[in-house]
């Protein structure tokens, strides 16, 4: 039984399909039955919250592997319990690129929590990803339909985005195939993009000009916290802001490849399977 968390996220929702077509016993946890609706009735779920240590001990009975999606450390802590408890064997953990170098927050944070899991005595394998490709969707989609326009300090820094199915096939190759324990895999798409280049693809795939305005981190700080995010969050993601544009994010890596064999997808692959989210 391989027990997937976030399973309404980003990553989890294209796991979950491809975990189920290869004939996984699966079981998800979250917090609101209502989201998962839709999944086949064989899909066990277990309803729980990743801050509830007493809601995990049900939700590991029988699970030997886990995905873990977390949001932060003492959720990890009660996950960790857990998993002992109930014998799982191995974590499959999302992490972010930055974890490899731990340098600014965001890295530190997820790399504390890669240090429990390493000092578990569980298996464990570790996804460290770049950006998201569906980031540009939750984080452009409403300005691109209302004023075909995106408004980013990207300056002329480099990411290389990486599609969250092909996240989510690593994920199950490293919960269903031997040989990925005590791994970390730095995870990127194919190809080195800035934001302005992001966004013109975006442009050409909609069939719709749209504009770029790069404005200064500064007014991406005070819309962040105007639109109520936590502060602590907000600089955290100012920092990221600042290693893109000194071009620190600009990494590829052919893990992608190395690992489930097949490369990985372009941003314009990806845009064309998603034009419907930046149409009204
Ligand atoms: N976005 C990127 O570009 C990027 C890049 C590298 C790494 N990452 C990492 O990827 C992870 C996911 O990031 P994301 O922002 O994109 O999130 P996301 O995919 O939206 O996923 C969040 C998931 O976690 C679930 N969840 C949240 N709090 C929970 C709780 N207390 N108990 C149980 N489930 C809970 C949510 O379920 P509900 O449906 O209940 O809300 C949702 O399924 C983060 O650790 C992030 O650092 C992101």
């Amino acid at each position: 039984m391989i027990l997937i968390t976030g399973a309404t996220g980003h990553i989890g929702k294209e796991l979950v399909p491809q975990l189920f077509q290869v004939g996984c016993s699966l079981r998800v946890l979250v917090r609101d039955e209502r989201k998962v609706a839709d999944l086949n009735p064989q899909i066990e779920r277990a309803v729980g919250d990743l801050s509830k240590a007493e809601s995990l001990i049900p939700a590991m009975r029988g699970v030997e592997r886990i995905f873990l999606v977390t949001m932060d450390k003492p959720q990890d802590v009660n996950v960790i319990e857990a998993a002992k408890r109930a014998r799982v064997q191995h974590i499959v953990k999302l992490s972010t690129l930055e974890a490899a170098e731990h340098k600014i927050a965001v890295g530190k944070w997820h790399y504390e929590r890669e240090e429990l899991i390493r000092a578990s005595g569980l298996d464990w394998t570790f996804l460290r990803p770049g950006m998201f490709m569906s980031n540009s969707i939750d984080w452009w989609s409403a300005s691109i339909k209302a004023q075909g326009a995106v408004f980013f300090p990207g300056g002329k820094g480099k990411v290389a985005p990486v599609d969250p199915r092909d996240i989510a096939s690593v994920a199950a190759h490293a919960l269903t195939q031997p040989g990925h324990n005590g791994k970390a895999y730095e995870l990127t798409g194919p190809e080195l993009m800035t934001i302005k280049e992001m966004v013109e693809t975006i442009s050409r795939t909609i069939g719709r000009s749209l504009v770029y305005r790069g404005i200064p981190p500064i007014a991406a700080k005070l819309f962040m916290l105007k639109s109520g995010m936590n502060k602590v969050l907000v600089n955290a993601l100012m920092e990221m802001l600042r290693s893109l544009r000194r071009n620190e994010g600009a990494i590829v890596t052919d893990t992608v490849q190395q690992v489930i064999n097949h490369p990985p997808r372009t941003f314009e692959m990806w845009c064309r399977e998603n034009v419907a989210a930046f149409q009204n």
